[in-house]
């Protein structure tokens, strides 16, 4: 596929595309449905990019454009012109595997030292842990220790989410940045989506102080942090690296890490 092209080129390829489309509906000659399509303008995007809808077969979220696919203005997705099934194929496909399925993914290697570099402190996130079937979302700063490839938190004794972790240790965790309407800025999107497992450190661990010494993890003293916190090591099986300007490249703006070992999701 040709990659993303200007604003201009896009609706131009767009253009061709119709045309072409056309013809084809043609040459079945009278009697077909197939009357030639117009492509019908939706309006711009968060990129000021308007959208021209072109409506194309049904598609299964598996599907990958062919070569021969025409470029699309920048910033539409393929549900857009197609009704896209993501369920019940052989697996379950998610609109952002749709995008790495279509275009370009970095190495594993190259996607690491981007969340790498998202990550270089104290980062604060929204963190899911879950109790039976409910989910409960709050906030943590977590640590990344880029050669072990693991996160570590500093949790008050008794929290909601230590009680649920000691339970189930499974978690989701994301941090993002970007454009907002209160913030402006440009409008583009980055953001580090998390699953792995958590394991708990208390203070009788003998893991406990070093960790907090390595990591530099707490405010407050020594001998307060002993008696206030528990520490949350968390290791992420999957990371989905999320960076709207990579399309500028024809890369997928979706970028999926996982734990070598560990399947990709
Ligand atoms: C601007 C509208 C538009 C968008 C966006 C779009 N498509 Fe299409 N697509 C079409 C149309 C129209 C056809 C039918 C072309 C024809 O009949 O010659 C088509 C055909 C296809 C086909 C069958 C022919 C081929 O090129 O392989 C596949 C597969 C496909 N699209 C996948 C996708 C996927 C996957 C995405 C998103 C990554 C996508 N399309 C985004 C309009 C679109």
């Amino acid at each position: 596929m040709a990659p993303f092209s200007s604003r201009a080129g896009g609706i131009r390829r767009a253009l061709v595309f119709v045309l072409a489309t056309g013809l084809a509906g043609g040459a079945y000659g009278a009697g077909t449905p197939a009357a030639p399509k117009a492509p019908v303008n939706v309006g711009p995007g968060e990129m000021g990019i308007d959208a021209l809808i072109i409506d194309g077969p049904p598609l299964t979220a598996d599907q990958v454009m062919g070569p021969e696919h025409a470029t699309y203005p920048r910033g539409m997705t393929c549900a857009e012109c197609h009704t896209v099934k993501f369920e019940g194929v052989d697996v379950v496909t998610t609109a952002s595997e749709q995008f790495q399925r279509n275009f370009r993914n970095l190495t594993q290697e190259q996607i690491w030292q981007k969340i790498v570099a998202f990550l270089p402190g104290r980062e604060r996130f929204a963190i899911a842990t879950v109790a039976g079937d409910t989910p409960t979302a709050t906030t943590v700063d977590m640590v990344l220790d880029p050669q072990e490839r693991i996160f570590h938190v500093v949790s008050e004794k008794g929290t909601e989410k230590l009680l649920e972790l000691r339970q189930n240790p499974k978690i989701s965790a994301v941090r993002f940045e970007g454009w907002t309407l209160a913030e402006g800025g440009a409008k583009q999107w980055t953001s580090v989506q998390i699953k792995g497992t958590a394991e708990l450190i208390s203070a009788d661990d003998p893991r406990f102080v070093p960790t907090l010494d390595k990591y530099n993890l707490v405010r407050v003293t020594k001998p307060r942090a002993v008696r206030r916190f528990d520490i949350i090591r968390i290791t992420p099986q999957q990371i989905v690296y999320f960076d709207t300007t990579l399309g500028d490249n024809g890369l997928s703006p979706y970028q999926f890490w996982h734990r070598e070992g560990t399947p990709a999701r």
